[in-house]
């Protein structure tokens, strides 16, 4: 097992990661308030994980209730949030209950948000199930439903007590999940860690081909480098935004679509690409650079084409994007391959022609 630290003070906690953790209850003991815990999943990962998990923590001597959710993202909605609160109050859980997401990001988002505002707040923990959420959601703290109108734009800013990250239980993820998981990682490289991007490049084969050790490494690094963005920028006053490349773009093609129809991981793929397109004619990348950028996604199997939204309509489903300041778009772009910043120096015409250029006809 491989243990990480988020270091947040008083609210820090550990990630650990390795094969075969969902069957090690002994290491959620520590941080439960109560020996009550409620254990959150949806349709798709309860029927694989959920009696096996459960049963371990009761066998610990735990008092568990089980919620089983509807998958998917187009339930990332109050009435599925309504759901959670429905079945913790049924079963009287009280401020002591330990609120255990076991699932994807999805799951991960909307039980940290429950346990952010349920009784005003009670302990949660982190179970990720998909190579994105055990990469990039379960850490940091950022919990939220989607609204029509705009992607995660419900939340809170809510850390978990503890992230299991078990990757034996990626074996069972769906081919373009793992995918789409990818995005996420190399999203580190593009942004801060150049040796990461350098491994990953080298290692795409075998990360598809789900070798564990390959797996569990791309797992620690990318947890390492968000584990140092959150502890320097938790609530996103400056750093943390890098960790957005490609999701201003991205979040406009999930939300276009109607949520569901890409995939996350997928369209961040395609924004970053967006992104580096942009970089490049503000004359940060070169072609060389842009060319790298999508050769490696094109390697992960991600889209590197947005969806044809129209410019228009990016660019009004990007007026609502969270780093919007003062009426003004910021977006993460690249000054260089491994170096993200925030800027606001694209026009509206670059954006419009970046648009034009990386997206389906
Ligand atoms: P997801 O939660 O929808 O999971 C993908 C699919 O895989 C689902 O059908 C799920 O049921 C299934 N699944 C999960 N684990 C499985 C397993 N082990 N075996 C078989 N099937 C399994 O999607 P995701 O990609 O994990 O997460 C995407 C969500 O995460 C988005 O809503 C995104 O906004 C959010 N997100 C949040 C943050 C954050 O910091 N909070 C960061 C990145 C993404
Ligand atoms: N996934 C972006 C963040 O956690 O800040």
């Amino acid at each position: 097992m491989r243990t990480l630290n988020v270091e947040l003070a008083e609210r820090s906690y550990p990630i650990h990661i390795g094969a075969g953790l969902i069957d090690a209850p002994e290491l959620i003991l520590p941080y439960l308030k109560t020996r009550r815990v409620a254990v959150i999943t949806n349709d798709v990962v309860g029927p694989l994980y959920l009696e096996r998990f459960a049963a371990g923590l009761e066998a610990q001597g735990l008092q568990v209730v089980r919620i089983v959710l509807p998958d998917g993202e187009a339930h990332k909605d109050w009435p599925t949030l309504n759901r959670i609160f429905d079945a913790l109050l049924a079963a009287r859980c009280d401020r002591g209950t330990t609120l255990i997401a076991l699932g994807g990001g999805v799951v991960g988002d909307m039980v940290g948000f429950a346990a952010a505002t349920y009784q005003r707040g009670v302990p949660f923990i982190q179970v990720p199930t998909t190579l994105l959420s055990q990469v990039d959601s379960s850490v940091g703290g950022k919990t939220a439903i989607n609204h029509p109108l705009g992607k995660n734009m419900i939340g809170a800013f809510y850390q978990p007590r503890l992230v299991l990250a078990d990757t034996q239980v990626l074996d069972t993820l769906p081919e373009r999940e793992l995918k789409a998981g990818l995005a996420e990682v190399i999203k580190y490289g593009l942004i801060r860690d150049l040796p990461f991007l350098e491994w990953i490049e080298a290692r795409l084969d075998r990360l598809l081909a789900r070798d564990p050790d390959a797996l569990a490494e791309a797992v620690e690094r990318s947890c390492r480098n968000k584990a140092e963005v959150v502890a320097a920028d938790e609530t996103e006053q400056g750093e943390r935004a890098t960790l957005n490349l490609g999701h201003t773009f991205g979040h406009a093609i999930e939300t276009g679509l109607g949520y569901g129809e890409w995939l996350h991981g997928e369209a961040v793929a395609a924004g970053a690409i967006m992104a580096a397109d942009l970089s490049r004619r503000l004359g940060w990348l070169s072609d060389a650079d842009v060319a790298r950028i999508v050769r490696v996604h094109v390697q992960a199997g991600l889209p590197v084409l947005g969806a044809p939204l129209g410019v228009a309509r990016y660019l009004e489903l990007m007026s609502h994007d969270k780093k919007v300041a003062d009426g003004q778009l910021r977006l993460v772009l690249l000054k260089a391959v491994g170096r993200a910043v925030i800027s606001a120096e694209a026009t509206a015409e670059q954006i419009g022609a970046t648009i034009e250029a990386c997206c389906q006809a």
